[in-house]
């Protein structure tokens, strides 16, 4: 594996990979590592030739109350499992790399990124968005690597690579959960013993959605998502039911997308459940399409 810091560096090293006609898969993560960023990792060494994986805590997309200062960092454990993972390039950048002196140029995003997601975290998904632009632009991938887990950025992100036509295809994951359902994420770490178990209802939550959703409208799948987190002592941000392209009201037919996000403790969780509908109004069962 080859690590490198610098973007002179990685172009140096991806060239003659792409003069050779290697096929470059490329999976952008802000590191601590684990399982769900790993699926990843498998998924690019499954379809492409290089490997590159980047880890970078991207300051742009934390806002000025959030955990960029406390956001954990364990650069040689990333190491070890990028190793593990086979990965072929492993970028390191620093921000003074990302980001020189005197920038000016962002991303913007449109409507997507000021709803849900967006409107807890203002400028989220421009930091989000900029970045990445940056890293495929410095990466040159044939094939972008993203998670299911962060069902918004994969929607701000397709739509970047369509209005920019970076000259990239997507590759969505599903996202990778403990057996209790709880779905992987660096932050899971802030848990303590007791918030690990209440942190269990998000997906409860999304299950209950989804049931819900057989028989009731979307408002009460909505209500009884938030019904519950609340029993559960969390403090939830948003549950809703929205299309799963636009993140806005969901079609009549065709799959939705049940979206949450809530605090324990501390720790802002999210995920979601896209469940297919099949058949029309009089006639309608749900699947999940995940379990
Ligand atoms: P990060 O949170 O490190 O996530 C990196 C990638 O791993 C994202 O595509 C995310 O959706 C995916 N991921 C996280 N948890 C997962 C899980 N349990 N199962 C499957 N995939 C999972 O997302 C970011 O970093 C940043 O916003 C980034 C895109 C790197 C830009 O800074």
């Amino acid at each position: 594996m080859k690590v490198v810091r610098s973007s002179r560096e990685l172009r140096a090293v991806l060239d003659v990979a792409r003069s050779a006609g290697h096929l470059i898969g490329f999976v952008p993560t802000m590191g601590a590592l684990h399982d769900g960023h790993v699926s990843l990792l498998d998924a690019a060494r499954s379809k492409s030739d290089v490997v590159v994986l980047s880890v970078f805590v991207n300051p742009l997309q934390f806002g000025p109350s959030e955990d960029l200062a406390a956001y954990p960092r364990d650069e040689s454990r990333d190491i070890d499992i990028a190793e593990r993972a086979a990965v072929d390039v492993l970028f390191l950048p620093s921000v003074e790399e990302m980001y020189p002196e005197g920038r000016a140029t962002l991303v913007s995003v449109g409507a997507l990124g000021d709803l849900l997601e967006g409107a807890d975290r203002p400028g989220h998904f421009v930091g989000v968005a900029t970045v990445v632009a940056k890293l495929f632009n410095m990466v040159g991938p044939h094939v972008a690597f993203f998670g299911q887990k962060d069902a918004q950025q994969v929607a701000v992100i397709k739509q970047m690579v369509r209005d920019l036509s970076f000259p990239i295809e997507l590759s969505i994951e599903p996202t990778v959960r403990e057996s209790d359902g709880l779905a992987l994420s660096s932050r899971n770490r802030y848990l303590s013993i007791g918030e690990r178990q209440q942190a269990t209802s998000v997906f409860r939550a999304l299950e209950l959605g989804a049931r819900t959703l057989t028989e009731e409208d979307p408002e009460a799948a909505e209500k009884k998502m938030w019904e519950l987190l609340i029993a559960e002592g969390l403090e939830p941000s948003y549950t809703r039911v929205v299309d799963p392209d636009s993140f806005g009201p969901p079609h009549p037919v065709g799959p939705v997308l049940l979206v949450v996000a809530a605090r324990v403790g501390t720790t802002r969780l999210i995920d979601n459940m896209v469940v297919s509908r099949v058949g029309d109004d009089a006639n309608r069962s749900t699947i999940p399409e995940e379990a």
